[in-house]
Order: structure tokens, then sequence, then C-alpha cells
């Protein structure tokens, strides 16, 4: 009962990034400033790399066998060795893409007084938020954001979906449903790519039963960029985040090795991030990697998160068939709702959560 009371409500009084970006300060707050060490310059930067970027068109409309072959094998490979990728000839429209990301862009433009209406609170995070976690003085990510949630329906609320822009329910709806069949798609690839049977992710998940949410960020601009972070380093908590980024500017930074790689967003393409709930099925053969958003003084920045998660109440585990006596279980089992109320408490900060799982053996 303690647990769920400190989740009802935030800490101390929200300010929204907005507004202070709007309001034309040249000094950065103290809650946003880091770290030296946390900094975006601490770090290098590798300017080498890319994450891969794969061409589902030959999984999804192809019949060459070996053309499909090629195409998975270079998913096992971004898998195993970058837990992103960017996909492209994914089924989900170009169109849809636009106007979903120019509709949320318009919400954030909406005065103050309309968006404050979602304002939303530690106990289901819905709505319109500008922090995770409640920690009292804990420093803060510079960006606001909307985070609703599409699947369990039973998990669905549209009345906290905004109303303007007019088309945002439907566009929602459209948008979601384009995005959970290509989750479903690659929940297929990866599970045969693991050695699994097909359907072993998607039942392991929940089958029908599966979640699904939406986080959408907006990243205004930053008077002091070098000295904050859109978003701290973190690995997503959940299965699988596809994530639709801005077009016209980047900031999205994963984590290889030592270096920070800056992804180039390419046209019309989606990128693919593995969570830490496929890291403990795959018996951390799959990797959730860290990443984390920079922001710049020039142009603001709008990205979509979609969430595919496990279902609440299952017991995520290694799968047996990825268990050995040469490889035995990394992870005890745990429900995706633990883990999420978990990090709801804390924040979302590096790998220390789903490491915290590990078994010590
Ligand atoms: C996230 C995330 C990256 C981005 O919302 O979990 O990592 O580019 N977003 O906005
Ligand atoms: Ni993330």
């Amino acid at each position: 009962m303690k647990m769920m009371n400190c989740l009802q409500s935030w800490p101390e009084p929200i300010v929204r990034v907005q507004s202070l970006s709007d309001s034309g300060i040249h000094v950065l707050p103290d809650r946003y400033i880091r770290h030296p060490s946390d900094r975006p310059s601490f770090t290098p930067i590798s300017t080498h790399a890319n994450i891969p970027v794969i061409d589902l068109h030959s999984l999804l409309a192809a019949r060459d066998a070996r053309l499909r072959q090629a195409t998975l094998d270079r998913i096992s490979g971004a898998c195993r060795e970058w837990g992103f990728f960017q996909v492209v000839n994914h089924g989900v429209r170009p169109e849809l893409m636009k106007s979903i990301r120019q509709l949320w862009r318009d919400f954030f433009h909406l005065p103050l007084e309309a968006k404050q209406v979602y304002a939303n609170s530690p106990a289901t995070y819905e709505g319109y938020g500008s922090r995770l976690g409640v920690e009292k003085g804990a420093k803060l990510d510079w960006s606001d954001y909307f985070f609703l949630n599409y699947l369990p329906e039973s998990a669905r609320d549209e009345n906290k979906w905004p109303t303007t822009p007019e088309s945002c329910r439907e566009l929602v709806h459209e948008y979601s449903k384009a995005v959970v069949e290509l989750c479903g798609i690659l929940m297929k690839i990866l599970s045969v790519n693991l050695g699994l049977e097909g359907d072993h992710l998607q039942n392991a998940f929940g089958g029908d039963d599966v979640g699904a949410c939406l986080r959408v960020n907006y990243y205004p601009k930053c008077p002091q960029p070098d000295l904050t972070l859109g978003i701290s380093p973190h690995s997503d908590p959940g299965g699988m985040t596809i994530l639709l980024p801005d077009d016209d500017v980047s900031g999205l930074q994963v984590r290889k090795g030592e270096h920070w790689v800056t992804v180039e967003p390419i046209p019309d393409a989606l990128i693919v991030n593995l969570g830490d709930q496929i890291q403990v099925i795959s018996n951390a053969i799959y990797k959730s990697v860290e990443h984390r958003v920079i922001v710049n003084s020039i142009k603001e920045r709008v990205s979509l998160a979609y969430f595919y998660n496990p279902k609440g109440d299952l017991l995520i585990e290694p799968a047996k068939k990825l268990v050995s006596k040469d490889r035995p279980a990394s992870y005890s089992a745990m429900t995706f709702d633990q883990y999420r109320l978990f990090i709801r408490q804390s924040g979302l900060w590096g790998k220390s959560q789903v490491e915290s799982l590990k078994c010590s053996q």
C-alpha cells in the first residue's frame, strides 16, 4: 500500500521544459545541469559507425528464400551486436508516419492551458508529463512527453487522449494498428533467429493480451545543450520499441562499447530496439542496449516511441531452450508489472534495473 501511495503525486511542482525554453532563458536551471561525467561531450562519440539499416521487403513481399535468409541473418547480427537497427519497407505507410508526427508537433504547439488538461500523475503516467520517477530533487531531463496506453484494450482510456488536433484519436488508432502488426512480425523473426518456435516470444508476452503504449517525446530548443540531456541513458524496460524519429534533426545516441553512436535517421525508416524483457527471455543472447538523447539550441525535436510489452502479470524468464549447463539462466523470473513499478519509482537510469535481476550464481 505504502508503495502505491508514493506513486499518486509528484514530489514537487512540475515545470514544463517547453515553458522554460519559450521563456528565453540563457542559463540552464540547476535541475537540468548534469554532472560533468554525464554531459554529452564527456564520452567520445563514434563518427565511423551507424546502426544497421535493414530492408524488410524480402520478408514481407518477396518469395526468394535466399534473400529471406540473408535478411533474417542481418537482423540476427543487429540484435546480437547492437540491440538496435533501422528498418525500411516495414509496412507502415510513410504518409501515416508523417501525419502522426505532425499531429503531435501541433499538439505540443498548443497553448499551455490546452495541454495542462492532460497533466499526468505517477499513478499511471498517462497524459502530458515532464518527468519519470518520483525521487525528490532528482536531476531532470530536457523534455516533455505525452504517454498513452493502447493495448490491452482494458488499459486503453481514449478520454485521456487529446481531442485537439481533431484527428488525434483516429490517427493514433491507425498508427497503433500498423505498428502492432509490425511488432508481431518482428517477434516471429526474433523467435526463429533465436532457434525458438516462431510464436515463442509472442506467447511468452501473453499472445493476444500483449501490452502496447506510446510515448511521444518533445525536446524543446535548449540554451545550453552541452550541459544537459533530452533523456538520460537508459535501456527500455519492456519488450521491443519502435521509434519514429524526427525527420529533420537527430538526437538519439546508442551505446557501442565505450562510445556513443549518433543515429542518423534515413527517410521513412523506423528504428527498432530491444528492451529488457527480450534480454531476459533470450537469456542475454540479445541485449537491451543503453541509449540517450542529446538536444540542441537550434531546433526542437519530436519522436514517437512505441513500446511493445509483455502482459503485466506473466512471469518473464529465460526460454528453457536457451538455458543449458553451459549457459545457466542469467535472470530470475519477474512479472513486467513488478519490474515497471520499480522503474516508475526510481526513474530510468542506465542498465541497473535489468542487472539487478541477475541471478547470483
Ligand atoms: C524513449 C527513447 C529516444 C528518442 O522514449 O525511450 O529512448 O529519440 N526515445 O526520442
Ligand atoms: Ni528509450
